[in-house]
């Protein structure tokens, strides 16, 4: 038998044509595969890159423990003599400060249950104090949150975030160390 009578048999015929269209559609579905592979590797890289540049990240887990109460006496005297100015004694913060002033800088948040202090984790909140606000902000937006990196140790930062934390009702502090405990 040659090889021209294999070729000439019809079912062999529509057998090797069904295996070309095997053939095919696995090339194909590789093809899909890899350039699926590809995109997802680069939606890694890119979420790797996002984590890298997080601060909170750069800066770990902490917690702060609002039931020390040593820490929260500190803190409340750091909060008087370097916070409260703009935030408010009683955590209050500024009027209407979800609006933008005329120079695009958002007045000071209160830090007590009206506020959204307590939606973020405890190492964000150390790293805004000590960083400052700037550092979290899109490009082009202005902070008037200071940085204290220079001006209180890390001790003293701490104990003015237990004092804030001492403040709020029990409910949403348990909710905020949820979080916090969550990006351990
Ligand atoms: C000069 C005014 C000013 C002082 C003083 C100041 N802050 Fe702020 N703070 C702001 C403003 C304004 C914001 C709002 C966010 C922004 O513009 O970055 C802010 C935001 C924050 C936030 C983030 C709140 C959130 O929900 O995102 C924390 C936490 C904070 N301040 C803590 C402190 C602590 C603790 C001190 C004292 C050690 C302090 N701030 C002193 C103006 C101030």
């Amino acid at each position: 038998m040659s090889d021209d009578n294999e070729n000439a048999d019809p079912r062999k015929g529509i057998t090797r044509g069904r295996m070309l269209l095997l053939v095919t559609a696995l090339v194909f579905a590789a093809g899909i595969g890899a350039v699926g592979y590809v995109y997802l590797e680069q939606e890694r890289k890119a979420l790797l890159a996002r984590d890298a540049a997080d601060p909170t990240s750069e800066l770990g887990w902490m917690f702060i423990d609002a039931g020390d109460v040593d820490l929260v006496i500190e803190g409340r005297k750091v909060y008087e003599a370097n916070c409260a100015s703009c935030h408010g004694l009683g955590l209050e913060g500024q009027p209407d400060w979800q609006k933008r002033g005329a120079d695009g800088v958002l007045p000071a948040p209160p830090h007590d249950d009206t506020g959204h202090t307590w939606h973020h984790p405890d190492a964000l909140l150390f790293a805004i104090v000590k960083l400052g606000g700037q550092e979290f902000m899109p490009q082009g937006v202005a902070s008037g949150m200071p940085a204290y990196k220079d001006l209180l140790s890390d001790r003293e930062i701490e104990a003015s975030l237990a004092y804030i934390k001492s403040r709020w009702a029990r409910k949403n502090l348990r909710r905020q160390e949820m979080l916090t405990n969550q990006r351990q």
